[in-house]
């Protein structure tokens, strides 16, 4: 009797692969939690450094913890000399995304807690990890754009000392709120793939530094995190809201995807977009990028109608991104700056209660094939 063949599940859709308190997707009603706050509650209240604080501690700091969190991270704002010697040393057409990817894994050989997963270095880690991150975005920006690399302020926080690193100026109110917002609504977002690779690393034992370059990896395609860039590359080929339809109906009419749109989990709007939308129309007016929001709203209605598919979270941050001033190559740069903070969540859960994560395939290949030395090997027919 032959034996029945385990079908895989194509993508592992609906597969739950693991427990988490971190954050949850309700794909049905569009709403994300994290820790148990729906992020329309916290999206505009709280700052990025309480969302770290919140995932790594299991509750948001008070005003004390706050202030000293946050003067820990901003401490950490600065790289061993050898990754920005690094950072100088990539050539300058490499996508951003693979040196920030080759440099986090870099300063796994430096970190003073480099091979240990104690818990306490763990902890140290994450901090470095996360500001370091921040640092060498802002630091591979400069240098390519043959300025000096500006050292964090410890009078700022987090979201602003990026922006500030990043343009060597002190962002304005709006700036520092919506990028800081932009930060928050990014910090996590259950298994997503990035996720998933940060947490199958681990569960080797291996290291976090190791973790966040296997997500780094991950995040950079464009059916995750590259999305973003792809978004942008897409208005500007458009470039005016008269030529959306015919642009999106022949992408369509040729079954390409449109990039920013669907989503594994929500069946409906990603709340993300909802309030990206929304800072999205407020700076492209401010930044008098106008014809960008407009392009993207006739994007959205058309894709809605022809599809019934909704916008994701990397639709719109492509406009806030660019009215913010940051070039498109860094999109997704930013994206990897918000999730790391998800992402080492993830790693200190699994750490916590890991077991080896190690699914089986189903073998389709063949059985009982004669080996030939090769010596007496022909190439088949068509083979060249
Ligand atoms: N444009 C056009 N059609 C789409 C899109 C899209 N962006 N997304 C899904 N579809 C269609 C598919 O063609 C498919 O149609 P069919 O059933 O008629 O063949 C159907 O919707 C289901 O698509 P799947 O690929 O099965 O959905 P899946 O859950 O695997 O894909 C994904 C999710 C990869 C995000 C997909 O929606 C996509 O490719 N989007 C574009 C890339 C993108 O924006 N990625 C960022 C995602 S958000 C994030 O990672 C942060």
């Amino acid at each position: 009797m032959t034996k029945k063949r385990k079908q895989p599940v194509r993508g592992l859709e609906g597969v739950v692969a693991a427990e988490t308190f971190l954050s949850h997707v309700d794909g049905a009603n569009g709403k994300l939690y994290y820790r148990g706050y729906d992020i329309d509650q916290l999206a505009g209240r709280a700052c990025y450094e309480e969302i770290v604080y919140l995932l790594w501690f299991g509750e948001l700091p008070d005003a004390e913890q706050l202030d000293s969190f946050r003067a820990e991270l901003v401490a950490e704002m600065r790289l061993p000399e050898q990754v920005s010697e690094l950072l100088r040393l990539s050539p300058p057409n490499a996508n951003p995304m693979v040196v920030l990817r080759t440099a986090v894994s870099a300063l796994g050989m430096f970190d003073p807690d480099g091979g240990k997963n104690t818990e306490q270095a763990n902890l140290r880690k994450a901090k470095r990890i996360l500001a370091q991150v921040a640092t060498i975005v802002t630091s591979l920006y400069r240098m390519r754009s043959g300025q000096s690399t500006v050292s964090a302020d410890k009078d700022m926080g987090f979201a602003e000392n990026f922006l500030y690193m990043l343009s060597g100026k002190t962002p304005r109110k709006i700036e520092r709120e919506v990028f800081d917002t932009t930060l928050l609504l990014h910090a996590d977002h259950g298994l997503a793939a990035s996720t998933f690779a940060a947490r199958t690393t681990v569960s080797t034992l291996a290291g976090m530094h190791s973790a966040i370059s296997s997500a780094l990896a991950s995040l950079k395609g464009p059916l995750h995190g590259g999305a973003n860039r792809k978004v942008m590359e897409m208005l500007e080929e458009i470039g005016d809201a008269d030529r959306v339809a015919p642009y999106i109906e022949g992408m369509l009419g040729t079954g390409q995807r449109i990039m920013g749109f669907g989503h594994r989990m929500y069946k409906t709007e990603d709340p993300r977009s909802r309030h990206l939308r929304k800072f999205s129309n407020k700076l492209c007016s401010r930044a008098g990028c106008d014809q960008l929001y407009e392009i993207s709203q006739k994007i959205e209605a058309l894709v809605l109608e022809r599809k019934g598919i909704n916008p994701n979270v990397d639709f719109y941050s492509a406009t806030v991104q660019s009215a913010l001033g940051i070039p498109k190559e860094y999109y997704t740069c930013i994206f990897a700056v918000a999730r790391t903070a998800g992402w080492i969540a993830h790693v200190m859960e699994q750490f916590h209660d890991n077991r080896l994560i190690r699914p089986s395939s189903t073998y389709m290949g063949g059985f009982d094939r004669k080996f030939v030395p090769l010596a007496k090997r022909s190439a088949p027919a068509g083979a060249s």
